[in-house]
């Protein structure tokens, strides 16, 4: 997979990449991360990526031609096979999802573009392909986001998770049927009064499979029953059979 980002901060991405899941899918040749210093491509003494809104008010504004220049220029240090997709990072994207996840790691190539100050001068949206928003709340600036977008997108790429399993079944995968996932245990058996269900310990793998896939269905419907009433329209999941919340 190939990752690049765009950003004013490039020394946060560089730390970030030398560390984890991240840091390991780079090493193994599976992750080519190029993160491209948006000051590099700012005008005059000052390298100035802002400047004033036309019109008037507060803050300052991404200039078009510096977020372009460095769109053009990571996309040239990528040199992925494909044409990559660009990726605006704003809080007026659309919701960031495992389904976008997916989708972005089976591309293969992305740029992602960091805001800051606040806000891109509009015409920055004729030259991406789409915008992501973590959710209902503002950053100062899309490098959190951008950390958010590179870590679930390179857990996803064939070969990063040593358990291949703890990709697949896990919340909101499709593989997962979109569900949460099921309670997990581990020892000790007791702890502090707190048992593990017996069904967990007898064996049956039958009766575990059904248990886990009762408890997914009932732990979705009680925690996002947003979910769960989208499931049940899409007619993916069969919801009727209400399970027991723990
Ligand atoms: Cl992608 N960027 C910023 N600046 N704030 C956000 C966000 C992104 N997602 C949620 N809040």
């Amino acid at each position: 997979m190939h990752v690049g980002v765009v950003s004013l901060f490039p020394a946060l991405l560089q730390a970030f990449a030398g560390t984890s899941v991240v840091g390991r899918a780079i090493e193994a040749g599976l992750l080519s991360l190029h993160v491209e210093d948006l000051r590099a491509h700012g005008v005059g003494r000052y390298k100035s990526v802002d400047d004033t809104p036309y019109g008037g008010g507060s803050g300052m504004v991404l200039r078009v031609d510096c977020v372009v220049a460095a769109l053009d220029a990571a996309e040239a240090a990528l040199a992925a096979p494909i044409k990559p997709a660009r990726v605006l990072l704003t809080p007026q994207g659309e919701r960031f999802t495992q389904a976008r996840a997916e989708a972005l790691t089976a591309h293969g190539a992305f740029i992602l573009t960091c805001g800051r100050y606040e806000g891109f001068d509009e015409r920055v949206r004729s030259f991406v392909d789409f915008e992501v928003s973590l959710g209902d709340f503002v950053l100062a600036g899309g490098e959190v986001a951008a950390m958010a977008v590179v870590e679930a997108t390179a857990r996803l790429v064939p070969g990063v998770l040593g358990n291949r399993d703890s990709a697949r079944v896990e919340s909101f995968s499709a593989s997962n049927r979109g569900l949460l996932e099921f309670p997990q245990f581990t020892r000790p058996l007791d702890y502090r009064g707190l048992g593990v269900p017996d069904v967990l310990r007898g064996g049956n793998h039958a009766q575990i499979d059904a248990w886990r896939g009762e408890q997914a269905l009932a732990r979705t419907r009680l925690r996002r029953p947003d979910l769960a009433d989208a499931l049940d329209q899409a007619g993916t999941v069969n919801l009727s059979k209400r399970g027991q919340p723990r």
